[in-house]
C-alpha cells in the first residue's frame, strides 16, 4: 500500500454503497469530493458526524462538493444505521456511504491505523478536486469528532485559491484578506491584483479579492 500524498490522483474504485454501486471517478464527475471514513456503524461520534454532513448538504452543494462516507460495515447495516442517524440527528441523510466490510477501500486509502485499531477505520478526510487530485488530507482519532466548519472553510480556501491565484492566512474566513504567493512577482501581481496590495514584508503581501 502506497502513502497517499497531496497532489496524487485519488485511487479509483468500484464499490457497493447505500445508493447502489459506484465507480468513484465517474460518480465524482466535475464535482469536488469530501470523502470521509468512520470506525463503525452504530457508534456515537460517527452518528453525530453523519448527521452533521447531512444537515450541511446545502453548504456542500453550494461548493459543488459531494460527500461520500465510508464505514467498515455492510449496506444492510448502513441502511439500518441511517434510520438512527436521521431519527437522532433530525435530518435526512442523502449521500452515499461506502460498504467496506472487507476493508478493501480503507486499505487503499490507508484509513486503518493499527496503533489505533486493527479492524476499524480512523476518521480520515480526503478533499478531492474535479481533476481527481487529492488536495487535503486530515486524520482524526476515533474519539474526536471532526470540525465541519473547518471542512467547509478549507474547501472555500482551496476553491478561492484556484480561482484567484491566492493563498490564505492563518484562521482565514471567507471575505478576509488573502495572501499573494511569493511565486508571483510584484510585476506580475500588478496585472493579477489591480486593486493593489499591502506589503508588510516583501514576502508577505496581503490583498482583498
Ligand atoms: C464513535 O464513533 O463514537 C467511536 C468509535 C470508536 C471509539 C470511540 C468512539
Amino acid at each position: 500500500m502506497m502513502t497517499l500524498r497531496l497532489g496524487d490522483t485519488a485511487p479509483d474504485f468500484t464499490v457497493e454503497t447505500t445508493e447502489g454501486k459506484i465507480t468513484f471517478h465517474e460518480w465524482l464527475g466535475d464535482s469536488w469530493a469530501f470523502f470521509f471514513s468512520h470506525p463503525a456503524d452504530f457508534t456515537p461520534v460517527c452518528t453525530t458526524e453523519m448527521g452533521r454532513t447531512a444537515q450541511l448538504s446545502g453548504e456542500f452543494s453550494k461548493r459543488n462538493t459531494k460527500p461520500l462516507g465510508l464505514s467498515t460495515d455492510t449496506v444492510e447495516e448502513h441502511n439500518k444505521w441511517i434510520f438512527d442517524v436521521n431519527d437522532t440527528q433530525n435530518t435526512t441523510l442523502n449521500f452515499p456511504i461506502v460498504a467496506d466490510a472487507d476493508h478493501a477501500i480503507a486499505q487503499l486509502y490507508d484509513m486503518i491505523h493499527p496503533g489505533e485499531s486493527e479492524t476499524a477505520a480512523v476518521r480520515s478526510v480526503f478533499i478531492i478536486d474535479p481533476k481527481k487530485k487529492i488536495r487535503l488530507t486530515m486524520t482524526y482519532p476515533m474519539s474526536v469528532g471532526r470540525n465541519f466548519d473547518e471542512i467547509l472553510r478549507v474547501i472555500d480556501a482551496l476553491q478561492l485559491g484556484d480561482a484567484k491565484r491566492i493563498a490564505t492566512p492563518a484562521d482565514w474566513r471567507p471575505g478576509g484578506d488573502v495572501i499573494i504567493p511569493p511565486s508571483i512577482s510584484d510585476e506580475e501581481a500588478k496585472d493579477i491584483f489591480p486593486q493593489g496590495w499591502n506589503e508588510i514584508r516583501p514576502y508577505l503581501r496581503t490583498t482583498k479579492v
